[in-house]
């Protein structure tokens, strides 16, 4: 028998990775303002991402999802909005080429401000304090007062994901996403060998568009030349903002996380029978659920009939973060896992999080090689078990930062200290980004040619 479910229930069930707010009266109010504001999101957008997502899970389309790893209360603006949503433009273009299937874009915008972290507390030069969990928690300076939890900082993160949220619409259905502008997406910083490469790919674009236009098919006939679907995704971490935002969806009068059309549960807060997973099952948005090296099959197979026990096609992503060199010991037997209880998942990769160094200058980064390896790794097992690999979930940003080293243009160990801006995980930059999705569309082409000669 299934647990009766309220999204209040999650608070029975053991917490981690929240912090303890010290101020309970200021806990309240701000609970109680987030409730009576509207939800971030219409429950029919979410059913909508979770039906494309079941088309990815049977190879019919493909899940690019990518965004900072820590949205920032400071680094907030239009600009930075619109160039990372201009690198997803262009990477799902990419892919698209490459695997002749609809690309579904998911940033981790609009809302993925909290974190996870390894250890509780931070120590520099001999004094501790709690850590940084995020913007939504508190402060990143190093100080007594910074580090408070501040339950005001949850009204905060619902403004500007409300207003990031109105400027991604804006940009997907105003005009701006129009395909006949595949060459204005390229930012004016990228340039070497990645962007010579897109530029060409924009030129057969645009010379098919010229031929259709010709033809008589035209963005005004068209709306899936001139607009795009684009959905945002969050870790649900912060369980107290995400109860403030669970509606009652009045079609179908089940409940819908109102935070983002997809939510994810983190490496670290998957246990079973803990408060993440409790509340993530009973809202209907598609949920991802983050598998690590630790992750046994046992726990799988409960995760999955505890998430998905409709066994409904796109509920469940199963996002895999094993690290280069280990996809081949872990992955084969969780997608056992998987073929055992017949289940509908689909299969992602995020090759950022298993893959993160400490520099010998000091800095957190991820070697780009690394990436690719285990990106490469990923498409390896699934084409040996017979699965679908159908997407990858990247740190990534349109800035053009130095926080992952290598790529073609190369960002060396000592580059990085020139311009490491993120809060939290060092992000792919937009070159970065572009070269990775080359590399999938690659791997992606390979496999429609191999499943091409198998059908013959
Ligand atoms: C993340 O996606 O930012 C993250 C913390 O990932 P994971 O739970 O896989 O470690
Ligand atoms: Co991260």
């Amino acid at each position: 028998m299934t647990e009766a479910w309220s999204k209040s229930a999650w608070r029975a069930k053991e917490r981690i990775q929240m912090p303890d707010y010290p101020d309970t009266t200021a806990l309240n109010a701000a609970e109680a303002q987030l409730a009576n504001f509207p939800p971030l999101v219409f429950a029919g957008e979410a059913r909508a991402l979770k039906r494309q997502l079941g088309e990815a899970a049977q190879g019919r389309a493909f899940l690019l999802q990518g965004g900072d790893c820590a949205e920032s209360f400071a680094e907030f603006s239009a600009d930075a909005i619109r160039d990372t949503f201009k690198v997803m433009l262009q990477m799902a273009m990419v892919l698209t080429y490459g695997a002749k299937v609809p690309v579904i874009k998911v940033g981790r915008m609009a809302g993925q401000f909290a974190k996870p972290r390894s250890a509780p507390m931070e120590s520099v030069g001999g004094v501790e304090l709690p850590s940084y969990r995020g913007d939504i928690i508190n402060g990143f300076d190093f100080t007594p007062e910074a580090r408070l939890p501040d339950p005001s900082r949850m009204l905060q993160a619902y403004t500007q994901a409300a207003a990031s949220l109105n400027l991604l619409r804006a940009f997907s259905k105003g005009g701006f996403a129009d395909i006949h502008r595949v060459h204005a997406w390229t930012l004016g910083f990228t340039r070497g060998e990645d962007a010579e490469r897109y530029k060409a790919l924009g030129d057969r674009i645009s010379d098919a568009l010229d031929f259709m236009t010709a033809a008589g098919i035209t963005s005004d006939t068209t709306a899936a030349m001139s607009t795009v679907d684009f959905y945002t995704s969050h870790e649900a971490l912060l369980l107290e903002y995400e109860e403030a935002l669970c509606r009652i969806d009045s079609t179908t009068g089940l409940p819908v996380a109102g935070s983002g059309h997809m939510i994810w549960i983190g490496d670290r807060t998957r246990q079973p029978d803990g408060a993440h997973v409790d509340f993530a099952r009973g809202v209907q948005n598609p949920v991802g659920l983050k598998c690590g090296p630790s992750l046994s099959a046992e726990d799988l197979k409960v995760l999955m009939a505890k998430l998905n026990p409709e066994n409904e096609p796109g509920r469940l992503t199963l996002i895999a973060r094993f690290g280069a060199g280990k996809a081949g010991e872990h992955l084969p037997r969780l997608i056992k896992a998987v073929k055992d209880e017949g289940a509908n998942v689909l299969w992602t990769c995020d090759p950022m999080h298993g893959n993160t160094i400490k520099s010998p200058s000091g800095y957190k980064t991820r070697p780009f090689d690394r990436v690719l390896q285990e990106v490469r790794e990923f498409f390896a097992v699934h084409s040996a078990e017979g699965t679908i690999p159908g997407g990858v979930h990247f740190e990534m940003t349109g800035k053009d930062v130095t926080e992952c080293t290598g790529g073609l243009r190369a960002v060396s160990d000592e580059d990085l200290s020139s311009r490491y801006h993120t809060a939290c995980d060092p992000r792919l930059n937009a070159s970065q980004s572009l070269e990775l999705a080359f590399l999938v569309a690659e791997e992606l082409s390979q496999r429609r040619k191999d499943l091409a000669r198998k059908a013959v």
